[in-house]
């Protein structure tokens, strides 16, 4: 026997919110999505509990449950979510390089007399970690970032597009966190007056090419 046969293997398993309310019903889903918390961020903590069912019911957006689950099945935790929709974003033709121009000409449409593409773009509305019980320790950052993106993938493998962006406080932690993970500053937003749970007074946006 080595090491490796000691460590217990284990993988994340993403199940879409619809599915879990279409096939354990609404209750049971609740129950699972109390167990989500997210101190750190408002926003993140209170859509899930409160709206991610009705927006997915209304297909205003797509809410994807992380877990974390041994090979062997016998524990599984709630690690995370991210929610996706189905949007288009307007980029200044001064906020890119000429490579990146490029590809938002060939996806997207240019206006001359205001100098700015607009292209459709999945938005990852939400994205956090589980910190209950400790459950944010169990993926990164990183992981949950890219299983979102990969969802974008495959969705666009079928449709196409080629761009994916999202929006985030102006704070540093998380203006790096997307950086390090090749996402473009590209403007920023005022808050609409119902986004009471995000705290300033705009959103940056960010866009990655797939
Ligand atoms: C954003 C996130 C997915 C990144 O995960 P990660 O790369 O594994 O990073 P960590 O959770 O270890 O956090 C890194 C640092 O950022 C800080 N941080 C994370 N989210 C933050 C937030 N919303 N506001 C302020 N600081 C935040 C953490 O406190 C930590 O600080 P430290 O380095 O001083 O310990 C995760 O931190 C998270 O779920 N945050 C809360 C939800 C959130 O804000 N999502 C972004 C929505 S746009």
């Amino acid at each position: 026997m080595n090491l490796s046969d000691l460590v217990i293997k284990t993988h994340f398993r993403e199940v879409n919110l619809a599915d879990i309310v279409e096939q354990l019903g609404e209750d049971s889903a609740k129950e699972i999505l109390s167990n989500f918390s997210c101190p750190m961020n408002l926003d993140v903590h209170n859509f899930l509990r409160e709206k991610a069912i009705e927006f997915s019911r209304q297909g205003l957006s797509k809410t994807h449950l992380v877990f974390w689950e041994t090979d062997d099945f016998q524990s599984k935790e709630l690690v995370g979510y991210y929610t996706i929709a189905s949007k288009f974003i307007t980029v200044q033709r001064s906020s890119v390089n000429s490579k990146e121009a490029r590809k938002l000409r060939a996806h997207g449409i240019f206006n001359e007399k205001t100098n700015e593409y607009t292209v459709s773009a999945p938005l990852i509305g939400q994205l956090g970690k589980n910190y209950t019980d400790g459950n944010n320790t169990l993926i990164s950052g990183d992981d949950l970032l890219k299983l979102a993106m990969e969802k974008v993938k495959k969705v666009q493998r079928e449709v196409g597009g080629k761009f994916v962006y999202l929006e985030c406080e102006d704070k540093e932690k998380l203006r790096c966190f997307y950086e390090k993970n090749n996402f473009k500053l590209f403007g920023k937003r005022a808050l609409d007056r119902d986004e009471t749970d995000i705290g300033g007074k705009y959103l940056l946006q960010y866009f990655a090419m797939l």
